[in-house]
């Protein structure tokens, strides 16, 4: 979607001023679908800084849903509070974006979920990592054929600052990596697949310096034809591995870096003649020898253009009736089941069948 012109932009509020929330009222402020009509947050020190910075902070949260201009709000609050105030803000009659994950459990998901419906508003969640580009571009060498029948996809974030000190270490908060950065790359894997049903979920979480929430997990998606699609999260990792690694029966696709572009090695003709084998300390291999140069061919995915503002601009255009939300009730459901199976999966330390619905 390209910049938004002549159309009337529709006014919103930020609850939560915190990095994301102060994240979102700076892209408000640039946006050429929204305007921000000001902020809610429970921490004076925060409401202090939203009026030094020349934005309005609504004395209570229900002052800020009182006001009719506001059409929708975004929840950018510790996760384990997303239920509640989408609840009272859909009551108020305001459409809500809730970040991400969006709430903590599929319970609590579908209270929401039957609110909207009966408010008859709209309700979503902030899966902005949709339009990272090694994300876009992994999707395209999925289904460009390049790589034949894909069997594997393994997507992995690595840092070595553990869990950040705040909130994301407690439990009581919706703490922990899976619902932190785990959410959006399971959001992606299932995107990358979004033609394959789900059998059966796994997952070992870490608690490296954090005995209360995972701080890293191993978690592998399980697909009916028995795709893989793997995903690692690791908050102690002084060496990170390549943020996206596909393979298929013809071919694979690596990104190492995010800000890379993508590498695709494609089998040209399976025949190589005779193979010369790799002698190792305690032996030879012809197995496991690189293949003849020749009988590959190297290309690239190139970065493409991505804009986040898309997603506001979507968001606005759903209101208005123009379009429909990008980020689904179902693909929330999936994303949210696929959580609770991976904890059930790590704390049964076995792998779980999981039944799409
Ligand atoms: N989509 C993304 O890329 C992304 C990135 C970072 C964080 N997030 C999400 O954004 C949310 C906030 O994370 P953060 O890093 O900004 O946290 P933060 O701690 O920096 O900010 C949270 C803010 O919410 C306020 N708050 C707490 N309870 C509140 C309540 N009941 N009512 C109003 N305000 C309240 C706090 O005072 C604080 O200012 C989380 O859900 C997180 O998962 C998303």
């Amino acid at each position: 979607m390209s910049e938004v012109k002549n159309v009337q932009k529709t006014g919103c509020a930020v609850i939560g001023y915190g990095g994301m929330g102060g994240w979102h009222t700076r892209y408000i402020l640039e946006s050429d679908v929204a305007y921000l009509c000001g902020i809610y947050d429970i921490n004076p020190v925060k409401v202090e800084l939203a009026k030094t910075n020349g934005i309005r902070a609504y004395a209570t949260l229900e002052e800020l849903l009182a006001d009719d201009e506001i059409k929708f709000v975004t929840i950018a609050t510790p996760n384990e509070v997303h239920a509640e105030i989408a609840i009272k803000a859909l009551r108020a009659g305001k459409h809500v974006i809730t970040e991400k994950p969006v709430v903590l459990n599929s319970k609590e998901l579908e209270e929401v979920i039957a609110v909207a419906n009966e408010c008859g508003r709209l309700f979503t969640v902030h899966q902005n990592r949709r339009w990272d580009i090694d994300f876009r571009m992994m999707r395209e060498a999925y289904l460009s054929g390049k790589l034949g029948k894909v069997f594997s996809c393994e997507s992995r974030i690595h840092g070595s600052r553990g869990v950040p000190g705040d909130w994301r270490g407690k439990p009581e908060h919706g703490g922990g990596m899976i619902y932190d950065w785990g959410v959006h790359l399971i959001d992606q894997m299932l995107l990358i697949f979004e033609d394959k049903k789900i059998k059966q979920v796994r997952c070992l979480c870490e608690h490296i310096t954090n005995k209360e929430v995972d701080d890293g997990f191993k978690l592998d998606i399980i697909f009916e034809d028995d795709t893989v699609g793997h995903i690692e999260v690791g908050t102690h990792h002084f060496i990170s591995l390549p943020r996206f690694y596909m393979t298929g029966t013809a071919g694979a696709a690596i990104i190492n870096d995010w800000r890379d572009r993508t590498r695709v090695i494609s089998c040209k003709t399976v025949e190589e003649g005779e193979v010369k084998p790799v002698v190792t300390a305690a032996g030879m291999t012809k197995t496991m020898a690189p293949r003849a140069e020749d009988t590959l061919e190297e290309s690239y995915i190139e970065r493409m253009d991505s804009d986040v503002h898309d997603y506001y601009r979507n968001f606005t255009a759903a209101i208005r009736g123009e379009a429909e939300q990008i980020v689904k009730h179902n693909q929330m459901r999936r994303v949210l089941r696929v959580i609770e199976a991976a904890f059930e999966s790590d704390k049964l330390g076995k792998t779980v069948d999981f039944e799409e619905v």
